[in-house]
């Protein structure tokens, strides 16, 4: 399993293009299960979780094939409706697969994703959301079953704003008989990309963009090409990044609409920020000041981020609060920033920072994909050396981010590690 080794220090300076969207990605791609023919993906990143992705579809029949960042993806023939625990273990987001086997083929056999290193992760509103449309669902040895000789559209709302249920009812919906009206449905960017998708393959949905969507079924859809969205989260994380060493950076490839809450906020700490067109170029002189958040459904700042505001609170001259509102307990990275020498303390779901302390490096160990982003922050800023562990967990959602952060001038190596 390989490690980062990261000498702190050193000020990010220059340009860095921001990748496509995992999560862009991971939703449009169980669409193609939608209709045959061959679809092209432009701007896919070359994840490993779009690998376990192209994998789980690849068991279903679909061959999938990543050049550089353009996926194509032959869904002309499919083999299988089950998607096997060995895959949606690794990886949630293999549940999307349900709603468009079950509309597709009125059959589906999919492993539940069980917990992940934060805590529960529940589908009851991916199979609520499926029953009410005609779902017969059964769980069985850990899987769900799901039938129907035909979804009948008709009205859901989602008691929580569900990303994922929402991408897997929309989905089903789209290949339903009659309307199916959603409330409550995310809004995240990776929705209405996947929503925009589904329009252009013949899909009639109104108000995307929106909690109310609004589906009429159609009985067939068609194969396209599509452009993912840029990946918002990794452009939050370098624009943390850079004003955590006082840099001067300019990202490239992003959508600044889709990160406005957490532009405002580091604007708040202090961070000169300019935005131009797909670029946003940050400079910052201080240390931050203590700036309060809490974690919300888009357009708040995205519970994916907050493991990095903890890291760059870290740097504040004051106390700073940090609440997540949409996981509990989603604070695995704190025991290892204070093996850093952060000072931090979680009360009730809200992490207490003592900002100011000094950092020095040490071995610490990444358990999720933000938590590592986190660790490998608070490590440009350490003093001395810290040692990465696991970043596996990191090469699930960040594109070439040894490459990308080395351009920017930090001192960052990816070494082969002996210990787990
Ligand atoms: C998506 O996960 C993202 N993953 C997550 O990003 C992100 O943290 C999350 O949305 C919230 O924005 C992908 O897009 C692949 P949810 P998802 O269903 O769809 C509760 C990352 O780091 N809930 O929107 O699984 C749930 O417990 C990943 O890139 C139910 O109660 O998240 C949570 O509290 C991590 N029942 C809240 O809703 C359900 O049936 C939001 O979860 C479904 C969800």
């Amino acid at each position: 399993m390989d490690k980062f080794l990261i000498q702190g220090g050193n000020r990010l300076h220059g340009r860095v293009k921001i990748s496509g969207a995992k999560n862009g990605a991971l939703a449009l791609m169980p669409a193609v299960i939608l209709a045959p023919g061959i679809y092209h993906l432009h701007n896919t990143p070359n994840l490993r979780d779009v690998w376990t992705m192209s994998r789980l579809l690849g068991s279903l029949g679909i061959f999938c094939e990543l050049n550089g960042n353009d996926l194509t993806m032959d869904a002309r023939q499919i083999s299988s409706f089950e998607a096997p625990y060995e895959h949606v273990k690794k990886m949630r987001a293999s549940f999307y697969v349900l709603g468009p086997l079950l509309a597709r083929y009125g059959w589906a056999k999919v492993s539940l994703p069980g917990g992940c290193a934060w805590g529960p992760r529940p589908v009851d509103l991916h199979l609520k959301g499926l029953e009410k449309l005609g779902a017969k669902i059964t769980l069985e040895q850990g899987y769900v079953i799901a039938e129907a000789d035909k979804l009948k559209g008709d009205r859901f709302h989602f008691d929580i704003s569900s990303v994922g249920a929402t991408g897997n009812v929309l989905m089903a919906a789209v290949l339903a008989r009659g309307v199916t009206e959603l409330t409550n449905a995310a809004i995240e960017p990776e929705i209405t990309s996947l929503a925009r998708m589904l329009i252009k393959m013949g899909a009639k949905i109104d108000g995307i963009g929106t909690s109310h969507l609004i589906i009429e079924g159609v009985e067939t859809l068609n194969p396209v090409d599509e452009e993912n969205i840029p990946d918002r989260i990794e452009a939050a994380t370098y624009l943390i990044a850079a004003a955590m060493t006082k840099g001067r950076v300019e990202l490239e490839n992003t959508n600044p609409y889709h990160l406005s809450s957490v532009i405002e906020k580091m604007e708040e700490t202090g961070c000169n920020i300019d935005v131009n067109g797909n670029k946003i170029f940050i400079e910052m002189d201080d240390d931050p000041k203590p700036i309060n958040i809490k974690t919300s459904i888009y357009p708040g700042i995205p519970t994916d981020v907050q493991a990095q505001w903890t890291a760059y609170m870290l740097l504040a001259q004051g106390n700073s609060f940090i609440t997540d509102s949409v996981y509990h307990d989603r604070f695995k990275h704190i025991p290892e920033l204070q093996r850093l020498g952060a000072d931090i303390n979680v009360v009730d779901n809200v992490a207490i920072i003592k900002g100011g302390k000094k950092l020095s490096g040490a071995i610490v160990m990444s358990s999720d994909l933000r938590a590592s982003a986190s660790l490998i922050l608070a490590g440009l800023v350490s003093d001395g050396v810290t040692e990465v562990l696991r970043v596996y967990h990191l090469d699930r959602g960040y594109e070439s981010v040894e490459k990308k952060l080395e351009n920017l001038g930090a001192s960052i190596k990816r070494v082969k590690s002996e210990m787990i």
